[in-house]
């Protein structure tokens, strides 16, 4: 019977049947040891010559690396296998053997790895990440599927700018320039007036030109948007969302978390209540640091990740300089410079999770901000309707996906978190 070999442990004592790539092998003496992965687990295979039929165990010693094959066996309790059981091989079948494959046990440079990303993703902790980011997707979702959200997903070919115009990627549409959307922001909002509360996720696009760790060109986002939803209540949301999704990748990937070596006691230490602090007092907390940042500018990489290490869980910033937020931001009522954003920075250097905030509900404002920003009116006037018919105070956030795998599977580089990244100068394979 064809066994996946997360199961196999359910069949101690049985014969079953494992389909999967050969990972490794060795030999010691007459025995001879086969590594086998099949996607959801690693299983060794024993045997000697009088085990198996003559072709099969002549096959142990020319089966390559990656080479496809079926092994039948008896499943065997050892605490020192890896997995902890082994199959008593009684037979081999070769399914295809593999040429050279060029990903070998040694360590290779980055470069070569990210040329050959169709095959690092058969690693371990590739497939690990893999499976961290699924979990996560699917407890963002259950999250708010369970808590009265309506999924409406949102386009990808838009007409106008939400984050600014300088990072869009323009599409030749029938003759006509239309972009793909930055954020699906400024179609949750009528949506929220819909169905009350509303989220979309899906890819969305920027033509970074920033060569950084932490930027992809392509890259999936999760968007909240709630009608009679005000900045406080906006920052519940997102730690609720948060708390909830680090609470669930601890129960449900342990082994993964384990084969990633990530220090877990750094995420059990997410838990509500997350810090609060205003952007003004973040930027007290980078010049007592003795870092040269003027209040007024944009938190750079560095102070993101010096802001987050302050923190043993994510810190919500909050009521940022309008002037460095985008257009459609509610001012502050208490200080007309302030915009109600926030935005999440996560601990342990992985930067900005979350941005969002509380979004401008008056019509003749938002209309000024449209002129202030030079956007082309007509593009914005089916959002402007938001503000004719009924407005209400409404909020919502952006959550960065592949941010938040890296920072949950401890990985440096946000390449790794989708399985094939976009980036600058990055589009192969
Ligand atoms: O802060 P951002 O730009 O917010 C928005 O787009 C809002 N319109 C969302 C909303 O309120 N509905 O982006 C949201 C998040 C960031 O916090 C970050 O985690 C991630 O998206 N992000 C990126 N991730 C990878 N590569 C990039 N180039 C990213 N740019 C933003
Ligand atoms: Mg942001």
């Amino acid at each position: 019977m064809h066994t996946y070999i997360e199961d196999a442990g359910k069949h101690d004592g049985a014969e079953i049947t494992v389909k999967g790539w050969l990972y490794n092998s060795r030999s010691s003496g007459k025995i001879r040891f086969l590594l086998v992965r099949d996607g959801t687990g690693l299983i060794q295979c024993v045997f000697s010559a009088r085990d198996v039929p003559a072709e099969a165990f002549a096959l142990a010693d020319k089966i390559t690396q990656e080479s496809s094959l079926e092994v039948t066996g008896k499943v065997h309790q050892d605490d020192r296998a890896p997995g902890g059981f082994e199959l008593q091989t009684t037979n081999l079948k070769l399914i295809q053997l593999a040429e050279n494959y060029p990903i070998t046990p040694k360590e290779h440079g980055v470069e070569f790895l990210m040329a050959h990303r169709h095959l690092w993703l058969r690693s371990r902790m590739q497939t690990a990440i893999l499976r961290v980011r699924a979990e996560i997707i699917r407890s963002l979702r259950d999250y708010l599927d369970d808590n009265g959200f309506v999924c409406c997903d949102t386009p990808i070919f838009t007409p106008a700018s939400v984050e600014g115009t300088t990072t869009l990627f323009p599409v030749d549409y029938f003759g006509g320039t239309v972009y793909l959307t930055q954020s699906g922001q400024l179609y949750n909002e009528p949506i929220c007036t819909a169905v009350g509360r509303t989220y979309c996720f899906g890819p969305t696009f920027r033509a970074e030109k920033s060569k950084t760790r932490r930027h992809l060109t392509e890259f999936w986002m999760l968007e909240p948007e709630v009608a009679f939803l005000d900045l406080d209540g906006d920052m519940d949301l997102e730690e609720n969302l948060v708390s909830y999704m680090v609470e669930r990748v601890l129960t449900k990937c342990r082994e993964e978390l384990k084969v990633l070596e990530r220090d877990v006691t750094k995420l059990e230490c997410v838990k509500k209540p997350f810090p609060r602090i205003t952007y003004t007092q973040a930027v007290d907390l980078l010049q007592k640091a003795d870092k040269d940042f003027k209040w007024g500018d944009d938190f750079g990489a560095d102070d993101e990740t010096q802001i987050g290490a302050a923190h043993d869980r994510p810190v919500l910033v909050h009521r940022y300089p309008a002037a460095i937020k985008a257009f459609y931001m509610k001012r502050d009522p208490l200080d007309d410079r302030l915009a109600l954003g926030v935005d999440m920075i996560a601990p342990e250097g992985y930067g900005e999770i979350t941005g969002g905030g509380q979004r401008e509900d008056d019509l003749a404002t938002l209309e000024q901000r449209i002129a202030e920003n030079k956007l082309p009116r007509a593009a914005y006037e089916w959002y402007l309707d938001v503000r004719r018919y009924g407005s209400v105070p409404h909020a919502g956030f952006g959550l960065g996906l592949e941010r938040c795998v890296a920072w949950i599977c401890g990985v440096h580089h946000l390449r790794e978190t989708i399985p094939f990244p976009r980036m600058l100068e990055k589009v192969y394979p």
